[in-house]
Parts: C-alpha cells; sequence; structure tokens
C-alpha cells in the first residue's frame, strides 16, 4: 500500500520524505491556509520535495473554473495531480481534464456510488473520507471495502485513496481491505513505527550487550 502525508507544511514533509518511505502527498484548501504559505509557491516546493504525486486542489464549483484551475494546477510541475470535490460539476471536469491527460483525485467521497461515478469520470485517485463518516456516527471503513469491491466488479482502475485517517488502526485495516494509498497526518504516520514491545525489546537487548562488556566496532 501506498502511504502519501497529508500535510501542506513544507518542514513536516521534508521530515517525513527522509524516512524514504512516502510515495505522494495530498493537500486541501484547509491544510494551505494552516500553512499560510502562497498556495503556487507551496505546491512547487513540495513537488520538488516528493517526486510521486502531489495532489493540489481547485476551489472553483462551476465546471468552466475548475478546468481553467484544474489546468493551472498541473502546469505547476509534473507530478500535480488536481484534486477536485465528488459534485456533478467536480466529475464533468474530472472527465474532460482526465481526457486530456491531467490526473484528477476526486476527494469528499462519502458512498460507494459515489465512487463508482468518479471512477467512470476517468478519476485516477478516489479519496474517501473515513474519519468524518467515524464522526458522525457510521462505519467509515466499511466504505473502504465497499469501494473495493465495486472497483474490483467493474475491473475500474481508479486508485483508492483512503482519506481522513485518524488512527494507525485505520491504517491497519485500510491495508488489510486492499486501499491503494492511504494519506496520513504527519503525527500518524510518525505512530505507525511505534510499539511498546519494540521499544521495551530494545532497551532488553541494549542492557544485556552492555553487560557483555563488547563492541562491534
Ligand atoms: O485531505 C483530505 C482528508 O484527509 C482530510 O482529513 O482529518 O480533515 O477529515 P480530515
Amino acid at each position: 500500500m501506498q502511504l502519501f502525508i497529508d500535510s501542506a507544511d513544507v518542514a513536516e514533509l521534508r521530515a517525513a520524505a527522509a524516512s524514504g518511505l512516502i510515495d505522494g502527498v495530498t493537500t486541501n484548501p484547509s491544510l494551505i491556509a494552516k500553512s499560510g504559505r502562497n498556495m503556487k509557491e507551496a505546491i512547487a516546493e513540495i513537488c520538488s520535495i516528493i517526486p510521486g504525486p502531489v495532489s493540489a486542489e481547485a476551489v472553483a464549483t462551476d465546471v468552466e473554473g475548475m478546468l481553467n484551475e484544474g489546468r493551472y494546477l498541473a502546469r505547476i510541475a509534473s507530478n500535480v495531480v488536481v484534486k477536485l470535490p465528488l459534485t456533478e460539476n467536480g466529475l464533468r471536469a474530472c472527465r474532460t481534464l482526465s481526457d486530456e491527460g491531467i490526473k484528477v483525485n476526486v476527494t469528499l467521497c462519502f458512498s460507494a456510488v459515489q465512487a463508482m461515478l468518479a471512477a467512470k469520470a476517468g478519476a485516477y485517485f478516489i479519496s474517501p473520507f473515513i474519519g468524518r463518516l467515524d464522526d458522525k456516527g457510521e462505519d467509515g471503513m466499511e466504505l473502504i471495502h465497499d469501494i473495493r469491491q465495486v472497483y474490483d466488479n467493474y475491473g475500474f482502475g481508479t486508485n483508492v485513496l483512503a482519506a481522513s485517517i485518524r488512527t494507525p488502526e485505520h491504517v491497519k485495516q485500510c491495508a488489510l481491505a486492499g486501499a491503494d494509498c492511504a494519506t496520513l497526518p504527519p503525527k500518524i504516520f510518525a505512530q505507525l513505527y511505534k510499539h511498546e514491545l519494540t521499544d521495551s525489546g530494545v532497551a532488553a537487548f541494549l542492557k544485556d550487550w552492555a553487560s557483555t562488556g563488547q563492541s562491534i566496532l
């Protein structure tokens, strides 16, 4: 499963990229606002840090506006993926941009039928939001399973990019459900390394090693 970082903070992204484990980045208007950066400059810098897909979101709500913004964003760098919302206009713009060879990440997906429409519109990624469904008492992970099944039933090539991830358990469940990618806040990515038995195991090995008086080098 590919791991993306959900952030527009270049310091956070550089730190995560140093792991060698990061395959891409997702941003959204809220994350750009939080970064305090000019969007074009931030996206260009992020694209130079991470060679994989970097999602940059259009904010127009009409088709023509989405097309203009999408084409502009796609020119920032060759690894930009244009993010569009799962609205009727978003999917119309998705069809046109995809036909032009521009990769589109259809975002704010909350149902399997929405995901089916995005696939039919040529989306490169579909972004189902797990945490926001959980927040309203629904089962976000069920959506990942449902989309995987719908896509596999019909051979849709759209990549399932699980988003709105809140816990390492979400990441595990996404991997079990066959999500192609998951986009994680940096804090959750850092937590993936952690296990108390790893920490106590390292401490015990070091203590026993010290008792030998040896050094490897
Ligand atoms: O970037 C889209 C998504 O990951 C947002 O997550 O935590 O704002 O629901 P969240």
